[in-house]
């Protein structure tokens, strides 16, 4: 069971209407590991990830995703103006499971509301989901990927906007989900992040490399081209870094 393979891509080229926009994509995600995702602004790391949940056109290679996956897409792109509870977004993880012309009733309302008590809200479940916080957004998130008990998490640049604690929590509760077996990619900016991971994929429309934190990072080479120009040296030899990200909306 530790061992089973969760997503497999070889060669992958994906994107939108007539042109891919990422190309060249080889990886394996197996249970229990966590995959960094590495890329500058538009290089294709969200792209990637909507290719996993199948809502893109797959232009060239193979992509086999054998589990149920869970998201939680980069904050700005979520709706916050609907009317719904934490509790009711939460309870949606379990619409994947029934048959059409059920709606979730009790069972299902419980599930969310463990999986909500899980990631440490089970206080707020009954608040507008868009009057939380950016983090507790994202738990929230989680808590509907675990009660679709989604094999696999997808987290788009979940720490960006996060303060400290949110991120040491989410942190932890990243470690609670892989020891348990799931598979989780988390598209990010920072290196460090990508350093505490199993795997680290690098992209910028196309796959730069993927492979160990240790021999990734290690080749200057490699953040070169996925950088570009947006990896600075710091000054006493305090290693290198990434110029922080220019958000731009679609
Ligand atoms: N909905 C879309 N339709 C057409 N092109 C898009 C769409 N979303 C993103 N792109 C393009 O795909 C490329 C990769 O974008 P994206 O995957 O969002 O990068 P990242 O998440 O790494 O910032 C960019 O050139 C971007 O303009
Ligand atoms: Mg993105």
């Amino acid at each position: 069971m530790q061992d089973r393979l969760l997503i497999e891509a070889s060669d992958l080229a994906a994107g939108y209407d007539g042109t891919p926009a990422i190309s060249g994509i080889t990886f394996s995600l197996r249970s229990g590991q966590r995959l960094a995702l590495l890329g500058s602004n538009g290089g294709g790391k969200t792209t990637l990830l909507r290719a996993v949940l199948g809502e893109l056109r797959v232009f060239g290679g193979t992509l086999r995703v054998s589990a149920a996956c869970g998201t939680v897409p980069q904050t700005e792109r979520s709706r916050l103006d609907y009317p719904v509870s934490a509790l009711d977004v939460a309870t949606m993880g379990a619409l994947a499971a029934l048959p059409w012309w059920r709606r979730p009733g009790r069972r299902e309302r419980e599930a969310a509301g463990r999986a909500l008590e899980r990631v440490g809200l089970g206080s707020l479940a009954g608040e507008t989901f868009g009057r939380l916080s950016g983090g507790q957004r994202q738990r929230v998130l989680i808590a509907r990927a675990l009660v679709r008990d989604a094999g696999v998490l997808l987290l788009d640049e979940p720490f960006s906007g996060l303060d400290r604690p949110s991120g040491e929590r989410l942190e932890a509760l990243i470690g609670e989900l892989t020891s348990e077996g799931r598979g989780v990619v988390i598209a990010t900016h920072d290196l460090e992040q990508a350093r505490a991971c199993d795997l680290v994929l690098c992209i910028a429309g196309r796959q730069i490399a993927c492979g160990p934190p240790d021999e990734v990072l290690a080749d200057v080479g490699v953040l070169e081209a996925t950088y570009g120009g947006a990896i600075v040296e710091l000054p006493g030899g305090g290693g290198r870094a990434i110029l922080p990200p220019h958000h731009h909306h679609h």
